[in-house]
């Protein structure tokens, strides 16, 4: 069996073959076993150092990403965006070409998912992306992590998508779902759909609609915020448009399916995209998914930034 080629860097999904995607799973579980059996990783990442750039706030990647490198003997320091000024004080390129001299990887939250890709293309380290206003691919490779913990086999299951179907959680999600043979619903409304961009880098079906029947069927209901950062003064035009796509207790039964699981990236604006009742309710997968993010960034700084295979 010939290797699977490696990765240089982790910016977006559409780059990422099957093959790869699926690599990147299995390491995250090894990596995960391992720690739960044994209390610890290897420090496959003994001496490394990965600099973390942010331009908005963060809970979970800030903090998954920095222990992440701690459980495996590396060192990730956060980066205030009054410090760096990406794009503004400095260039990203610049920033790329400095850091480059100095650690083994960058992690990067930005607004322009340009500011990732220059990152990327200037700089002699592997740049990650944790979030940019196009796509968020550890969030997805974090949700299909969970998805395969908690269904087994992911051909054919259905992901329904419902909310804001043109934000970087469900762009990253429709390019993920397709490299494992899942099914993409979104259900959105008018206006508030995928881009043809995105729809041709999606490897699988996606089928698109504002009907709330589209959640007929459904393995997994995922919802995300309908104001992402960045887009809050469009705030009060949004809680006009977007309440009858509220993730509830009739939405939830409207699946027809009893094992459904309620996946949202979190945070949260409970009252809102999801009610209470169904967020700490028994379909919910809420909390394993926000604590898998460490587990499959720890796949991609493995691989990344200490060449451990992906197979
Ligand atoms: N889901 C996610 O990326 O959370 P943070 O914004 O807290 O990092
Ligand atoms: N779509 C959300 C995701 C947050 C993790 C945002 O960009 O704010």
């Amino acid at each position: 069996m010939s290797a699977i080629p490696r990765l240089k860097h982790f910016t977006d999904l559409n780059g990422i073959t099957s093959e790869q995607f699926w690599g990147l799973l299995r390491l995250a579980k090894r990596l995960k076993d391992e720690r739960q059996q044994r209390g610890a990783n290897e420090p496959i990442l003994a001496n490394k150092s990965l600099a973390m750039i942010f331009q908005k706030p963060s809970l979970r990647t800030r903090v998954s990403f920095e222990m992440g490198m701690q459980h495996l003997g590396g060192y990730g320091f956060y980066l205030s965006p009054q410090e760096v000024g990406l794009g503004s004080r400095e260039t990203a390129p610049d920033v790329a070409r400095v850091l480059s001299g100095y650690v083994d990887g960058i992690m990067a939250r930005v607004f322009d998912h340009q500011h990732i890709l220059d990152m990327a293309a200037w700089g002699s380290v592997p740049v990650i992306n944790g979030l940019s206003d196009f796509s968020h691919p550890c969030q997805a490779l974090t949700d299909i992590f969970t998805a395969w913990e908690h269904l087994g086999d992911l051909a054919d299951r259905t992901m329904v998508y419902v909310g804001d179907g043109d934000n970087n959680v469900a762009t990253s999600l429709i390019m993920a779902a397709g490299k494992v043979g899942m099914n993409v619903r979104i259900v959105a409304p008018v206006g508030y759909t995928p881009s043809h961009e995105v729809l041709g880098a999606g490897e699988g079906e996606v089928a698109i609609t504002d009907d709330l029947d589209g959640v007929i069927g459904a393995d997994i209901l995922y919802t995300d915020v309908w104001t992402s950062m960045g887009q809050e003064e469009q705030r009060e035009q949004r809680l006009q448009i977007f309440p009858p796509y509220q993730v509830n207790a009739e939405l939830l039964a409207r699946t027809q399916n009893k094992e459904v699981l309620v996946m949202h990236c979190l945070p949260a604006h409970r009252g809102e995209e999801i009610t209470d009742d169904v967020a700490d309710g028994s379909a919910s997968v809420l909390f394993p998914q926000a604590h898998n993010r460490l587990h499959a960034q720890k796949a991609v700084l493995a691989h990344l930034l200490g060449n451990v295979p992906l197979d």
